[in-house]
């Protein structure tokens, strides 16, 4: 069944039954389209983005996020392939933290650490949406006090509106009854060519970050915040994936790729953070947030029905394992405070 919702005489958002999870809960999916003809589809389970169509320097659109077109695969996948993730998006040092005298202890999902929320986080959960736009989806979920072992009620939501500027704005919002833990990003894997069986080696980043936070074998910073001069790791000037890589660096042995945080320079006030560029296609993705950090994800464990690093992810967030080191800005809310932050991902061709 196909409802569509015509808000104005151009646009319309399309909402249809995406497919059943496997304790019987239905999955829609919510198709939208600008005037200009970028276009979006996300499904409620996990809020994921699984299509995002966006043109190329000759005006031929094409899907830029990995992603599949049944529910099924997203049932168990290992990837988070688009996902809103939460309550605390990645690692928490051996799935352990303290909170006013208390400590919680989850589940070590990524062992020997808690990765994105647990083995049923936000991306496995099914959101309430509601079209609130031309091109605007709201999602909200409840997150029950004790779920994968955080503290606290927590409501969630989150708007994705896709812009007549052919930008997609991920707002955050969230409020809790007792102290807790709250990190939440998206994980869309990008893939400017629209060729997914081709590796994002080409693709040119930027990142506005002086600062990068090393990891230990485990994948958790080590606590400190590294100057990128001279490394790898410095992406203040674009820079070819490809020729990074792959060098004899310690850092990217650890992460079998780029799998770190970077420290952004503009320090929790929005602003554009990083780029990507496709210079084949001509697709050039500008990110703005307001968080402290960017993870890059150069998709280091991708694997099978998907291409190996065929797609990166710009996760915006808060820096790994903050609620366990004091120097890292605070992943704490508290009751009667509101979690508040946007990201924006910007289409353009060069
Ligand atoms: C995050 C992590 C990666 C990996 C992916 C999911 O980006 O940082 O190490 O776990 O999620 O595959």
């Amino acid at each position: 069944m196909v409802n569509l919702y015509f808000l104005t005489s151009k646009m319309a958002i399309e909402k249809s039954f995406f497919g059943k999870t496997h304790s019987g809960e239905s999955v829609f999916k919510y198709a939208f389209e600008n005037k200009h003809g970028a276009s979006i589809d996300i499904i409620t389970y996990g809020g994921r983005i699984i299509s995002l169509r966006v043109p190329n320097k000759k005006g031929v659109f094409e899907n830029v996020v990995l992603g599949f077109d049944t529910l099924e695969p997203y049932l168990s996948d290992p990837f988070y392939l688009g996902a809103l993730i939460g309550r605390c998006a990645n690692r928490i040092a051996k799935g352990r933290f303290s909170i006013e005298g208390k400590t919680y202890n989850l589940e070590t999902n990524n062992a020997p650490n808690h990765l994105h929320g647990g083995s049923k986080g936000f991306d496995k959960v099914v959101w309430q949406a509601e079209i609130i736009g031309d091109c605007e989806l709201e999602l909200s979920y409840f997150s029950k006090d004790g779920e994968e072992g955080y503290p606290g009620n927590l409501n969630v939501k989150v708007i994705y509106e896709l812009t007549e500027k052919n930008a997609l704005e991920v707002s955050y919002q969230a409020t809790t009854d007792a102290t807790t833990v709250v990190n939440l990003t998206q994980h869309a894997y990008f893939n400017l060519s629209g060729d997914f069986s081709k590796q994002i080696a080409n693709h040119e980043i930027s990142i506005n970050a002086d600062k990068f936070l090393p990891i230990d074998e485990t994948a958790i910073p080590i606590g400190e915040l590294r100057d990128v001069t001279n490394s790898p790791f410095d992406f203040r000037e674009p820079k070819i994936i490809a020729s990074e890589i792959e060098k004899p660096d310690a850092q990217l042995l650890l992460g079998k790729g780029f799998d770190h945080c970077w420290a952004l320079n503009n320090n929790q006030t929005f602003g554009e953070i990083a780029t990507a560029f496709d210079r084949e296609s001509g697709r050039f993705l500008e990110v703005f947030t307001d968080k402290p950090g960017i993870q890059l994800y150069t998709g280091n464990f991708l694997g099978e029905p998907l291409v190996y690093r065929s797609g990166f992810c710009l996760e915006t967030q808060h820096f790994p394992d903050a609620i366990n080191q004091n120097n890292f800005p605070s992943v704490l809310l508290h009751k009667n405070e509101v979690y508040n932050s946007k990201t924006v991902f910007k289409f353009l061709v060069k």
